[in-house]
């Protein structure tokens, strides 16, 4: 299986798969990255474990539409099976994941349905809540819905901030992910609606 993972930022998703992958903890080939910022530390991390990086930036093109295909012809080319976001700051359109229809996966750092969007982890701190945590899940077309995979608690302590409470976090994605893939790699994940069942 041939895997691309998608980053627009620090990338230590990333970096957590490629030690996975190290350790025979994810058994598939991290074939590519795709990136659309270019100049992110996650390009770095991919120079660094000798991956294949594409940098494709939304600003060269004059749709959306051009701007997927582009990368979606990379995909092609790349014979990949999975694509990983990572930290991929964008919105897929419907037509990108029917390419890839129950073949990507997210991850978000709090524990869906609550706290959608892109600030999960300071708005779940504001509002007060006691447990928070990542969720790895499905990408479909409505942001942050899909079926969900994995998900990890993570106690907020009194005196956390949205930094301290950012890392306890990241902690727990960088465990959840890599297993969630596997899971993925080996077939054992059967989606049932919005439920997936992990055989
Ligand atoms: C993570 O917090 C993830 O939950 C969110 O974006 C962040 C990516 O971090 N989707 P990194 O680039 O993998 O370090």
């Amino acid at each position: 299986m041939r895997i691309a993972v998608f980053c627009s930022g620090s990338g230590t998703n990333l970096e957590a798969m490629v030690n996975a992958q190290k350790r025979g903890d994810i058994k598939a080939e991290i074939a590519l990255v795709v990136s659309d910022v270019a100049g992110c530390f996650a390009l770095k991390r991919a120079e660094k474990a000798g991956i294949k990086a594409l940098v494709v930036e939304r600003k060269k093109f004059s749709s959306g539409k051009e701007f997927e295909s582009e990368i979606l012809k990379s995909l092609q080319k790349e014979k990949v099976d999975l694509v990983v976001l990572a930290g991929y700051m964008r919105l897929l359109s419907a037509d990108f994941i029917k390419e890839y229809r129950n073949k990507i996966l997210n991850i978000h750092p709090a524990l869906l349905p609550s706290f959608k969007g892109t600030h999960g982890i300071k708005d779940a701190l504001e509002y007060g809540v006691k447990i928070t945590g990542p969720t790895v899940h499905f990408v479909t077309e409505d942001m942050d819905a899909g079926p969900i995979i994995l998900q990890s608690a993570v106690t907020v302590a009194e005196d956390d901030t949205e930094e301290t409470l950012a890392e306890s976090i990241h902690k727990e994605e960088h465990k959840i992910y890599p297993r969630a893939v596997q899971l993925f790699i080996e077939g054992r994940l059967k989606i049932e609606g919005s439920r997936v069942r992990i055989l």
